[in-house]
C-alpha cells in the first residue's frame, strides 16, 4: 500500500528528472500485420561499444510495447532541432503517428527511420528487463547513419534547441543555452 511519502517521492523524482536535459528520439517498430508504430522517447541511452548496445525504457501500457517485443527489432531516430512537430505528433493520441511525416523503412529491420533526423539506428532486440512500470529494452545496433545538424532537446517539459556560439580558434569556451 503506497504511503503519502511515496507519492511525494514520485513527484520529487519526476521534478528531478525533468531537470535532466536530454535529446529526443522516435522509436519505431512493426505490428504483426506490418503496420508501423512510432513513439517519442527520451529514455534512450548508449550502453556498450563492443558490442554496440543501446537501451530504451518503454512503458508497458504503451501501444508500441507488445509489438516491440514481438517484432524483435526497432528503429531509433535522433531528432534534429527543427523536428519538434515530429516529436509532438509521435507522442499524440492518434492512430497513425507517422501520417504526413517523411520516413523510410530501415534496410535491416524494415522499421521506419525518420527523414531529417540527426542520426538513425536500427537495433535488434537482445534483452528485455522488467523495471517497475516500464521494460528496459536492450538493442544491438545493426545499422547507423549520421548527418550534421543541431539536436532537439527536452528539458523541464519543454522542447528547445542548443544555442551554440562557435568559439574562435584559440578561444577555449563555447556557450550553450537551452531556450
Ligand atoms: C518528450 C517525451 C518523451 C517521452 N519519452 C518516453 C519514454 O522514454 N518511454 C516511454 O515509454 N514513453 C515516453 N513518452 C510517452 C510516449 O511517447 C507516448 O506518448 C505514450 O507511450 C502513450 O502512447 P500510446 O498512446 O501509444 O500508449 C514520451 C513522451 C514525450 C512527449
Amino acid at each position: 500500500m503506497p504511503r503519502a511519502d511515496d507519492f511525494r517521492a514520485a513527484d520529487d523524482f519526476r521534478a528531478a528528472m525533468a531537470s535532466f536535459a536530454s535529446g529526443v528520439t522516435i522509436v519505431t517498430t512493426l505490428e504483426s500485420d506490418g503496420s508501423r508504430l512510432a513513439m517519442t522517447a527520451t529514455a534512450f541511452t548508449a550502453v556498450s561499444l563492443e558490442p554496440p548496445l543501446c537501451l530504451v525504457c518503454v512503458d508497458r501500457r504503451a501501444r508500441a510495447h507488445a509489438p516491440l517485443l514481438q517484432h524483435g527489432s526497432f528503429g531509433v531516430s535522433i531528432l534534429a532541432a527543427e523536428q519538434e512537430p515530429v516529436a509532438a505528433q509521435c507522442a499524440a493520441p492518434i492512430r497513425d503517428r507517422l501520417a504526413g511525416l517523411r520516413w523510410r523503412p530501415g534496410a535491416r529491420t524494415g522499421c521506419p527511420l525518420l527523414s531529417g533526423a540527426l542520426a538513425v539506428l536500427e537495433c535488434q532486440l537482445v534483452e528485455a528487463h522488467p523495471a517497475g512500470d516500464h521494460d528496459i529494452l536492450l538493442g544491438q545496433i545493426e545499422s547507423v547513419q549520421v548527418r550534421e545538424g543541431n539536436p532537439l532537446l527536452y528539458w523541464r517539459t519543454r522542447y528547445g534547441a542548443l544555442r551554440a556560439v562557435a568559439a574562435e580558434p584559440g578561444q577555449p569556451t563555447a556557450e550553450r543555452r537551452v531556450n
